[in-house]
């Protein structure tokens, strides 16, 4: 199977990179493709709010020439997609936001009777690290990507909050044992 990963952090040896690396490792161990990008190292622009993407209703049909286009790309080519971001003032990163949005481009006829998205039915999940706990810290990303995963009719795994991450060298074999727990559900 294809699995794209999307990494919004901007430390590539942090810990969201680390757990990350670690699903990836699984799935390829396991014989599946993975493409990961790397948010912070493409140049990627806001959503305009222009609609002019509701016009085309068999790709993505952004308008914003940028490297989002390939992104949506593969998305729409993949069979399931991990997202992964640190968790920064209680959401997630501001270059994870932005392809949220511009993934407005994969739904077509929100709530009208032709209501469906281009990556209906992949599994996807979101992978966040925080220095925090869970509670009082963590519910605004977790819960913003569950009403998007059901917005673009994604087929959620519940998203992974992984809390009181300091250094990734302090990262114990059970986060590694969750990591190929996540990467077989994305495949299975
Ligand atoms: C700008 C910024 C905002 C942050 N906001 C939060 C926060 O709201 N809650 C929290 O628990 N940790 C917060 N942190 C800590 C990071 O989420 C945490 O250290 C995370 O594991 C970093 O991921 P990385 O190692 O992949 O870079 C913040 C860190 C930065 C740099």
């Amino acid at each position: 199977m294809k699995i794209v990963t999307i990494y919004g952090g901007p430390r590539p040896q942090g810990n969201t990179a680390a757990v990350l690396g670690w699903i990836e490792e699984t799935l390829r161990e396991e014989g599946h493709t993975v493409e990961r990008f790397d948010l912070n190292e493409l140049d990627i622009k806001g959503c305009q709010g222009c609609y002019a993407c509701a016009g085309t209703l068999d790709a993505p049909g952004c308008v914003v020439r940028d490297d989002a286009q390939r992104i949506l790309g593969a998305m729409v080519g993949a069979d399931a997609i991990a997202y992964a971001s640190p968790l920064y003032m209680w959401g997630v990163s501001g270059q994870l936001k932005l392809i949220l949005d511009r993934g407005m481009s994969l739904v077509k006829d929100y709530m009208g009777p032709n209501y469906t998205s281009l990556v209906g039915g992949k599994k996807a999940t979101l992978l966040v690290t925080c220095m925090g706990p869970i509670e009082n810290n963590a519910e605004w990303a977790r819960d913003q990507f569950v009403q998007y995963a059901d917005y673009a009719k994604l087929d959620l795994i519940d998203p992974w909050i992984l809390a009181g991450c300091s250094e990734p060298d302090k990262l114990d074999d059970s986060v590694k044992a969750k990591a190929a727990d996540l990467a077989a559900q994305l495949v299975g």
